[in-house]
């Protein structure tokens, strides 16, 4: 490999444009040399937006090109999968945007085909790169609220158009979309795995789901509850962590955190945080340097495609507890 990471773009589409390929224009270390989209027009464009030499309308022309190290795959959810499996089956280090496949089936494909070659694999999910979540985080592994007892998450916001707003069987739907974003939060945040789900899914005329709201038993003891939901106004996004010695919480956007402690004493009383500089663009800048440095160090992805795997497993539970009405183990 060069000393500097030769990077792929396939799918040029609103991520490509405005977040990561910004991102990674922005990173010493790596240059886009390449990138494909089905409609040739958006991968020209995002050429001439960023200097990119080689524009394709076929993905394999950017997969199994000897002129790429790494293939960033920000295509819509139901072809995530596939692409995935082409970058890595040729050897390239992979970065897949979330969440990652339609179900823990083709989750399991992905993580089964990066272990067998030996490639740096992560998934997309930024909001831990958001600087108030980090923040967040670091508080609770400081021990801030003590024993995580529960935590309410919520994110969501108005109607989802294009491919997004089409059947969940094809990878529509805020499950997907958001939901996997918010599952992961948690999982991070409380360093824990889901052990049961009990979940009601609102689908809307075309098969889509409108509204979630779903109950996660962690390993640990502790219980999560989400909402997830394409039908309000407003865009949210929160996380609540309730503890034994406190309770910590955090909004986006608005970068709010709100925090009170019986741990650490500056935090004694209900205080509120503003931590600024969290847009997306900032995000995929800090989780982009992280998945570069790690194909040059040869250290495991910060976030690997194991941790988007047991996603899946959750929102396939939440589905299949919503059809059966049961509690269904992940
Ligand atoms: N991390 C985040 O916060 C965040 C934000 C937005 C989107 N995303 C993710 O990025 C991915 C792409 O979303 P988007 O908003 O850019 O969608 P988009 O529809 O704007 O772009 C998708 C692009 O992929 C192209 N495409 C479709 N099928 C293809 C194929 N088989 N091969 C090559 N190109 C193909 C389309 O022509 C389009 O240009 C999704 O996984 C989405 O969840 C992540």
């Amino acid at each position: 490999m060069s000393d500097t990471l030769r990077v792929g773009l396939v799918g040029c589409g609103g991520q490509t444009r405005m977040n990561l390929a910004p991102a990674f224009s922005r990173i010493d270390s790596a240059r886009l040399v390449s990138c494909a989209d089905v409609d040739e027009a958006r991968a020209r464009q995002v050429a001439d937006a960023f200097g990119i030499e080689a524009v394709h309308d076929s993905v394999a022309e950017v997969t199994e090109s000897p002129r790429v190290d790494a293939v960033v795959v920000a295509v819509p959810h139901r072809y995530l999968k596939d692409v995935a499996l082409s970058a890595i089956g040729a050897g390239k280090h992979v970065f897949i945007e979330k969440p990652m496949g339609l179900d823990a089936v083709e989750g399991a494909e992905v993580v089964e085909a990066a272990d067998r070659q030996g490639v740096v694999a992560m998934v997309g999910y930024c909001m831990r790169y958001s600087l108030s979540r980090m923040y967040i985080k670091s508080l609770l592994d400081r021990g801030a609220v003590g024993d995580v007892s529960f935590v309410a998450a919520g994110k969501g916001g108005g109607p989802l158009g294009g491919w997004l707003g089409g059947p969940w069987t094809e990878g529509g739907g805020q499950l997907f979309f958001l939901g996997s974003h918010l599952t992961d939060q948690v999982l991070w945040m409380t360093g824990d795995d889901a052990e049961s789900v009990s979940g009601t899914v609102r689908w809307n005329a075309g098969g889509t789901d409108e509204t979630s709201a779903y109950t996660v038993r962690l390993k640990g003891g502790a219980v999560a509850t989400f909402s997830v939901s394409q039908a309000c106004g407003v865009g949210f996004d929160f996380v609540y962590v309730f503890g034994t010695r406190g309770r910590v919480r955090g909004d986006w956007k608005g970068d709010v955190v709100t925090v009170e402690s019986r741990v650490i004493p500056e935090y004694a009383h209900p205080t509120v945080l503003r931590i600024p500089g969290d847009n997306l663009e900032e995000m995929c800048y800090r989780e982009l340097a992280a998945f570069v440095e790690a194909t040059r160090s040869g250290a495991r992805a910060p976030i690997p495609v194991s941790d988007g795997l047991r996603v899946l497993r959750v929102l396939d539970a939440v589905v299949e507890s919503s059809n059966t009405k049961r509690w269904i183990d992940v």
